[in-house]
């Protein structure tokens, strides 16, 4: 029987989100700038006679143990291409806030994905992966990859990019989650009757992830999903306003919400907006981790 094998998969911040109008299959075509940090979250697939999941961690109660699980379809979708039956026991070890705006699901997606190939020795080739991927979801590609990448199409065509230098950031946690669907649906009601131009790259953003500059990115961040989240949970407004008082160089919604990200010069700065920031009152938890950070990887 073949041993447990176990991959590391990093969360994303957008640093760049534009989002163009909403397509005739209902996604949104993106100018979506991926940079992977390091929090992560554990995926160990080991041998099992039926597909099971099981979860720990901060907030697991709010995963979905069954079939409709990303990782679960991760695992069947590949044993489907090769024939095979979808028997594992996947274990998330989840450290990326849930439903938080941070693609854990994506993650887990990707690690699932990874860590069946090698239990089950399917030796699927890079490409095949990354089409998994794209089928699995938008994000799931970069959660494989990693690094910092442009993703256009709805966020799965992706083209890698070159970082400087670390990025240093605090992540606070809000409480409960936001559904993605729901607020792309408030960012279509917030931009009805209105053009919405078609999403690009902002040239300045992607100089200054390739210099390293972290005082460019921040002058730099934007993600169009931002008025829609706040509009949503208009209380994550104080968080952003806490941050920024506390010395953050930039705030801003982290993807689809509700987490927040504040861009920091330094590893001591994050640790000290990290603490301002729970003590505001205005957040459940905070995180700091630096980026870029590797893409999923086989412990
Ligand atoms: O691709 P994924 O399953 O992660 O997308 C979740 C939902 O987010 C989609 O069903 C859609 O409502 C929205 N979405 C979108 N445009 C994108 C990506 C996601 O409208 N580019």
């Amino acid at each position: 029987m073949s041993a447990p094998v176990t991959v590391r998969v990093p969360a994303k911040v957008n640093v760049q989100l534009a989002v163009g109008a909403a397509r005739p299959d209902g996604f949104h075509d993106l100018a979506n700038v991926f940079l992977a940090v390091g929090l992560y979250d554990e995926v160990t697939a080991a041998p099992a006679d039926t597909l099971r999941i099981t979860a720990e961690g901060h907030d697991v109660d709010r995963i979905p143990l069954d079939r409709t699980n990303l990782a679960a379809r991760a695992a069947e979708l590949l044993a489907a291409r090769h024939g095979i039956a979808p028997h594992v026991h996947l274990h998330i070890a989840k450290d990326i806030p849930v439903a938080g705006g941070m693609a854990g699901g994506s993650a887990d997606a990707a690690g699932a994905l990874l860590a069946c190939d090698a239990l089950w020795s399917t030796g699927a080739s890079r490409g095949e992966l990354l089409d998994i991927c794209a089928e699995l979801g938008s994000d799931v590609p970069f959660s494989l990859v990693g690094g910092a990448a442009l993703g256009r199409g709805r966020g799965e065509l992706l083209t890698p990019l070159p970082v400087g230098g670390a990025f240093h950031w605090v992540f606070a946690v809000a409480d409960g989650g936001l559904s993605t669907p729901a607020v792309y649906r408030e960012f279509d009601r917030l931009t009805q009757g209105r053009e919405v131009p078609a999403p690009e790259a902002d040239p300045a953003l992607l100089a200054a992830l390739a210099a390293g500059d972290a005082t460019g990115l921040a002058a730099a961040l934007g993600n169009d999903l931002q008025a829609a989240a706040l509009s949503l949970r208009p209380e994550l407004a104080a968080t952003l306003d806490a941050g920024t008082a506390a010395g953050a160089l930039a705030a801003l919604v982290s993807g689809s919400g509700p987490t927040t990200a504040f861009l920091v010069p330094d590893a001591a700065a994050a640790e000290r907006v990290a603490k301002e920031l729970l003590a505001s009152g205005t957040c459940r938890r905070t995180r700091v981790a630096a980026s870029p950070a590797p893409g999923a990887t086989l412990r």
